[in-house]
């Protein structure tokens, strides 16, 4: 990788914030001299955001790497920091969680009524003979029984591992099975684009494939038919009769508060554990410095779902522990119209919107006159995470959602960091447009060669991380060694070469622009090696997308007899253009010249592919490997974590016909 292209960085729009909303800021620049001054002072001193039960004794114990220790001896509990001491604060009727169902059926949850339910949820585990350190699977649709079932765990010193609501029957059993869990939190279905899905056959059918599980709690969102067993509790015949009373206790800092899997590239999944003292430092600061909320005023709404990572630390334990108002979405962002974030935007005042790339460059495609009809002038502050954004979507974002005014904090962050690692702050930073810019105050990222030596500005390589932060994964589930192996192994003391650093290793292309400013790559598996240049399918795909007519773009490296790797794009057009016959050709034609002005001629795509939709993850990143399969002309692999199975056909259909 240390061989990139040199124009590649030709971006140079840059947005400063905005004079009152840097006047005001939560965090201002001062935080990244303090935090470089004495590292550990300062997550200390983010620590004491939060309740205590007992204070610690040492910050970081560091003395067995990687595996950290945060604020050892400490002792707190995590539903205690995000709940009750809100309503011990007398903010018992402040609105906690303004719900919308798809079909438009609404709850407002206040962090009284929050209390009330995480109590009763953690008196009847408790009677279900859940204890501390037990694991308790959540398979849920989004509804707030999905929070308050993670705080009633947190309560009790259960570790929950949620799995997201659209994963099979195989990913729920071999999840419950290495997890070794005990209870299943589910519902009878949820809405998803109009109709009621159901969610609890495939538990049954999960839970029978084990003989872990002794109980099934079920919430009752659709009313559809379910079948039963002897396992099967309703949630309102249980939790919903259960005494509101319940006294928190407190759990050492590094007890494990949960564990979830990612899907990684190969072999099993992973299942990330995290633990309590520091994932709540790291989450509640960053989720006060990144989005700038003010409790007392914002309307905060993450649109991910509660089964990734941003659900967990951007929907529960970040906001929660701010004492946030937020809106939570239980449905797809077309039903029952294209215009429903938006609406939702409208109806609520939502001023403080996080979401992803994949939904941004959708919206996109669906033009701007959808958000045009909408009153969005509430938004003061935009984000986004999963991908990297490329530029123009970042521009169409903040024009078409922010009208010009919002900074747009792009965060870099995995479920394995557990809270948000490098962004702009949105009082400080003039960000530019594609890029995460720098690592947060207290946090030390970095970007290397395969040396391990750390590139100049203007260089290429991997991005690590050099220091242990406070959220940080603790190891994988049950398998030391494949933590070891996966993340410490590449690069430091943990590698071949050694060294005295550990040195964690992302997995992600990246490179510092002339500023120093990070502009993130994609994986690293997916780099291109075209003629002998390591080129990013990032970098093709943003070019792709700077064309007017484009919404979306994905770039794969395919076998090529001369080049080694030939550079081939499926290519998603905007609502607007003209695409059928002679017409398709020459915009494929103007595009491959597109990317040769924007990148170098290097970078010109071997042929582009104009299709209607992108193979997608569930998370909304694209599923590369596949269009892989296609370019190559090869049967296609896996296709089972898709978002939507039917869209290889029509992809491997509509190049049929436009051949
Ligand atoms: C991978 C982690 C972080 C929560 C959701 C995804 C990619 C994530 C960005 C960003 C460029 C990004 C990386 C990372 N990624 N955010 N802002 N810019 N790439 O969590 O499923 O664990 O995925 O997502 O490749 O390694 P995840």
């Amino acid at each position: 990788m240390s061989e990139t292209l040199e124009n590649l960085s030709s971006e140079t729009r840059q947005f400063p914030p905005p004079a009152d909303l840097a006047a005001n800021a939560n965090v201002k620049a001062d935080a990244y001299e303090e935090a470089a001054g004495d590292r550990l002072a300062f997550w200390a001193k983010q620590a004491e955001r939060l309740a205590w039960t007992k204070p610690w004794d040492q910050v970081l114990d560091w003395s067995n790497p990687p595996f950290a220790k945060w604020f050892v001896g400490g002792e707190l509990n995590i539903a205690y920091n995000c709940v009750d001491r809100h309503v011990e604060a007398g903010l018992g009727d402040k609105v906690a969680i303004h719900w919308e169902g798809e079909p438009g059926d609404t709850r407002t949850v206040t962090y009284s009524e929050l209390l009330k339910l995480v109590s009763q949820a953690a008196n009847t585990l408790t009677e279900l003979g859940v204890t501390a350190g037990d694991r308790v699977m959540i398979y849920l649709p989004m509804i707030p029984e999905a929070a308050v079932a993670m705080l009633a765990c947190a309560r009790i010193g259960a570790t929950h591992s949620v799995v997201f609501g659209g994963f099979s029957v195989e990913a729920l059993a071999t999840r419950i099975e290495d997890a070794a869990a005990k209870v299943v939190i589910t519902a009878d279905g949820g809405y998803r684009r109009g109709k009621p899905s159901a969610l609890k056959p495939t538990v049954d059918e999960a839970v029978s494939r084990t003989d872990r599980i002794e109980h099934v709690l079920v919430v009752r969102r659709t009313g559809q038919d379910v079948a039963w067993t002897d396992k099967d509790k309703w949630w309102h015949e249980t939790v919903e009769q259960a005494s509101p009373e319940h006294k928190a206790q407190p759990f050492d800092s590094e007890h494990p508060l949960f564990i979830l899997y990612t899907s990684g590239t190969t072999g099993k999944p992973k299942g990330i554990l995290h633990t309590t003292g520091g994932y709540l430092t790291q989450t509640s600061y960053t989720h006060h410095a990144v989005f700038d909320l003010k409790p007392e005023s914002d309307v905060y709404w993450c649109t991910a779902d509660i089964g990734w990572v941003t659900g967990h630390s951007y929907i529960v334990y970040g906001p929660l522990s701010n004492g946030a108002t937020q809106v939570m979405y239980e449905g797809t962002p077309d039903t029952p119209d294209r215009g429903r974030f938006w609406q939702i935007v409208d109806k609520y005042k939502v001023s403080i919107l996080y979401t992803a790339p994949t939904l941004i460059r959708t919206m996109m495609k669906w033009g701007d006159d959808i958000p045009a009809k909408y009153d969005l002038s509430s938004l003061r502050v935009l984000g986004s995470v999963g991908e990297p954004i490329n530029p123009e979507a970042w521009i169409w974002y903040r024009k078409n959602v922010g009208h010009e005014r919002t900074p747009v904090v792009d965060t870099w962050w995995q479920t394995e960091t557990g809270a948000i690692m490098i962004s702009p702050l949105p009082g400080v930073t003039a960000a530019k447009p594609g890029s995460a810019m720098t690592a947060l105050p207290g946090i030390s990222a970095d970007v290397v060669d395969d040396q391990a030596q750390s590139v100049p500005n203007g260089g290429g390589g991997f991005l690590v991380l050099r220091e242990p932060w406070p959220s940080m994964l603790r190891t994988i589930w049950g398998d030391d060694q494949r933590f070891l192996e996966t993340y410490w192994s590449r690069f430091g003391a943990g590698s071949s070469a050694g060294g005295d650093e550990w040195i964690y290793f992302a997995g992600d292309g990246a490179k510092k622009d002339s500023d120093g400013a990070l502009w993130l790559l994609g994986r690293v598996d997916d780099v291109m090696l075209v003629s002998g240049h390591n080129i990013s399918t990032t970098e093709v795909e943003s070019a792709l997308v700077s064309h007017p007519s484009v919404a979306e773009a994905a770039v794969v490296g395919a076998t090529d007899p001369t080049t080694g790797q030939a550079i081939v794009a499926f290519t998603i057009p905007r609502g607007n253009v003209d695409t059928a016959g002679d017409a398709g050709e020459a915009l494929i034609k103007e595009l491959r010249n597109h990317v040769a002005k924007t990148l170098g001629p290097i970078a010109k795509p071997r042929q582009i592919m104009l299709v209607a939709e992108l193979p997608k993850t569930r998370s909304g990143k694209i599923m590369r490997r596949l269009l892989r399969d296609v370019a190559e002309n090869r049967s296609l692999g896996d296709v089972t974590t898709l978002q939507d199975s039917t869209v290889m056909d029509l992809i491997s259909s509509g190049l049929k016909t436009a051949k």
